[in-house]
C-alpha cells in the first residue's frame, strides 16, 4: 500500500468538507506531525488529514467517504498507546474521536454507565466514585489516555489482577464498521449470551474492525478501604518469589506491582526516597468494606516477603502518602524514558509462577549483551514491562536482538508478547511466532470480512 496521493487527499477533503464543518478537518503541518507518533518510540507516520469526529454520524460519513475515496483511515483517541495502534503507516486520515468526550449516563440502579469513546479513562473513574461505585481498569495513563482507546486495545491496569482487564467491563457497543454502517452489539443486562460474542471481539481488536461510538460499561460497588504497603527487597529475584508466594497464600491483593534495581533508581527521590540498599520493591494493595481485616492481610503479606528476604515494609499513613507512591510507580515509564534517549517497552506476560525465572533470564540477557534493562509492572498477573534503553542508532542490532531473545524466552515460558499493550505496528512481527500461520491466517479472514479493502488502520496485527 503506498500513501495516496495529494490530489486523493484534495479530492476526500472536498467531500468530507460537504458534510463536516471547516474547524473539523485539519492539514496544518505541526498537528498532522503530532498525530504521526505516539508512546511506542516505532517512529514518525503522520496522515495527511486529521478529521475530529463529534458525533456518531460523523465518524460513520468520514468512513463511508474514505472507503469510497479509497483512502487509508486510522482511528486515534489520546495517542498514549505503546503499541503504534493509532499511526497512520500509510498515511491517509487520522479520525480523531478526542471530542467524542461525554459521560451520557452513570446508573446507580443498574450499576452501569454510558460513554462515548473520548472520555479520559480517569473522568470515567472520578464520576462514578463519587456516586459511590467503581470502574476497576487502570491503565497508568488514565489521567490522560481514553476509554474509546483502553477499547480499541484491551488496556489493563494494575488492578487487574484482582479486577480484570476492560474486556470485562464493556458489555455494550454502538460500533461503525468500516463501510460506515453503524450497528449496536452486545446488551445494557450484565448478564447475556445471545450470539456470538461481538463485544469480546472488537474489544481489542486494535481500531481495525471498526470504531467504538458509545460504550457501555459495567460497574461495581467502590471497596471502601484501601490499603497500601511497599515491600522492599535487595534484589529483584527475591521479590519475584514473594510475588509468587504470596499469590498462593489464599490472599488476593489487588496490586502487586514490581520494581526492578533499575525501576527503584528512576523513580528514587520524586516524591518517595527508599531506604539506600534497595535493589526491588513490591506495591502491594488490598481492598475491601472493613478496614481491620485489611490491617491483617497486608500483615500477612508483609511476614511472606519478610521470608522472601524483604528487608522492609512500610504501610503508606494516609491518603496523600498512597497518592504520592502510586505517582511515583505511574510515572515510571516517563522517568525511564529519561535515564537514556532512547526505550522500547515491551509488556510480555507469562504464568505467573514463572515471573521469577523469567526475570532472571532478562537480567542474563541484558547483561551478556551490554544493555540497560529495566523490569516492571504488574508481576501479580504475570504482565511485565521489560524495557530497553538504548543511547543511538549504532545500539540498533544489539536491541533487535535483544527483543527476539525476550520474546523467544517469553513463548517458551508459555507466555505472550503482550499483555495490555496489543500489537499493533510494534509487535506485528512476532505474533506468527506465538500463534502459528493458521490462527493468523483465521484472523486475517476475519479482518478482510470487515474491511475487504484493508482500509481501516491498514498495516496493524499481522505481519507486514
Ligand atoms: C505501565 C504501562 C507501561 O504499566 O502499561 O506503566
Ligand atoms: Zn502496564
Amino acid at each position: 500500500m503506498n500513501r495516496p496521493s495529494d490530489a486523493a487527499i484534495d479530492a476526500l477533503m472536498d467531500e468530507l468538507s460537504r458534510g463536516l464543518r471547516a474547524d473539523q478537518l485539519s492539514r496544518d503541518p505541526e498537528k498532522l506531525a503530532a498525530y504521526g507518533h505516539d508512546e511506542s518510540d516505532t517512529g514518525d507516520f503522520p496522515p495527511q488529514l486529521i478529521v475530529f469526529a463529534e458525533r456518531t454520524e460523523d465518524v460513520a460519513f468520514v468512513l463511508r467517504t474514505c472507503q469510497a475515496h479509497g483512502v487509508p483511515v486510522t482511528p486515534v483517541g489520546a495517542r498514549s498507546g505503546k503499541s503504534g495502534g493509532s499511526l497512520p503507516l500509510y498515511g491517509g486520515a487520522s479520525l480523531s474521536l478526542e471530542r467524542m468526550n461525554r459521560i451520557l449516563s452513570i446508573s446507580t440502579e443498574n450499576l452501569t454507565a454510558v460513554c462515548q469513546p473520548g472520555v479520559i479513562t480517569g473522568e470515567l473513574m472520578r464520576a462514578v466514585e463519587e456516586k459511590g461505585l467503581f470502574y476497576p481498569p487502570d491503565p497508568n495513563s488514565w489521567e490522560f489516555c481514553t476509554l474509546g482507546g483502553n477499547v480499541a486495545e484491551n488496556a489493563g491496569g494494575p488492578r487487574a489482577l484482582k479486577y480484570g482487564v476492560t474486556r470485562d467491563y464493556v458489555i455494550g457497543l454502538e460500533w461503525v464498521l468500516p463501510s460506515g454502517e453503524t450497528i449496536r452489539v452486545g446488551r445494557q443486562t450484565i448478564k447475556g449470551v445471545a450470539g456470538y460474542d461481538l463485544v469480546g471481539l472488537f474489544v481489542g481488536s486494535e481500531g481495525t474492525l471498526g470504531i467504538a461510538t458509545e460504550i457501555t460499561v459495567q460497574l461495581i460497588p467502590l471497596p471502601r478501604f484501601v490499603k497500601t504497603a511497599l515491600l522492599l527487597f535487595a534484589d529483584v529475584n527475591a521479590a519475584a518469589k514473594a510475588v509468587t508466594a504470596i499469590l498462593h497464600s489464599g490472599i488476593l491483593p489487588r496490586t502487586l506491582e514490581l520494581l526492578d534495581d533499575v525501576s527503584v533508581a528512576a523513580v528514587d527521590g520524586r516524591g518517595f526516597s527508599f531506604p539506600p540498599g534497595t535493589g526491588a520493591a513490591v506495591l502491594a494493595e488490598v481492598d475491601g468494606n472493613d478496614e481491620e481485616p485489611l490491617f491483617a492481610e497486608l500483615a500477612r503479606l508483609g511476614e511472606i516477603a519478610t521470608q522472601h528476604g524483604a528487608t522492609e515494609t512500610l504501610l503508606a499513613a494516609d491518603g496523600p502518602q498512597r497518592e504520592r507512591l502510586w505517582a511515583a510507580r505511574r510515572s515510571l515509564s516517563t522517568s525511564l524514558r529519561a535515564l537514556k534517549r532512547h526505550k522500547i517497552s515491551e509488556d510480555i506476560a507469562v504464568p505467573r509462577a514463572r515471573i521469577p525465572e523469567v526475570i532472571a533470564q532478562l537480567k542474563a540477557m541484558g547483561a551478556e549483551l551490554g544493555l540497560t534493562v529495566a523490569t516492571y509492572g504488574h508481576a501479580g498477573d504475570g504482565n511485565l514491562h521489560a524495557n530497553i534503553l538504548y543511547d543511538g542508532p549504532h545500539e540498533r542490532a544489539k536491541v533487535d536482538t535483544a527483543l527476539e531473545r525476550m520474546v523467544k524466552l517469553t513463548l517458551a515460558a508459555g507466555g505472550t508478547i503482550t499483555g495490555e499493550h496489543g500489537v499493533g505496528y510494534a509487535k506485528r512481527a512476532f505474533i506468527t511466532w506465538e500463534q502459528g500461520p493458521k490462527v493468523v491466517a483465521l484472523q486475517q479472514q476475519l479482518k478482510a470480512l470487515f474491511d475487504p479493502k484493508h482500509l481501516l488502520n491498514p498495516g496493524k496485527i499481522f505481519p507486514g
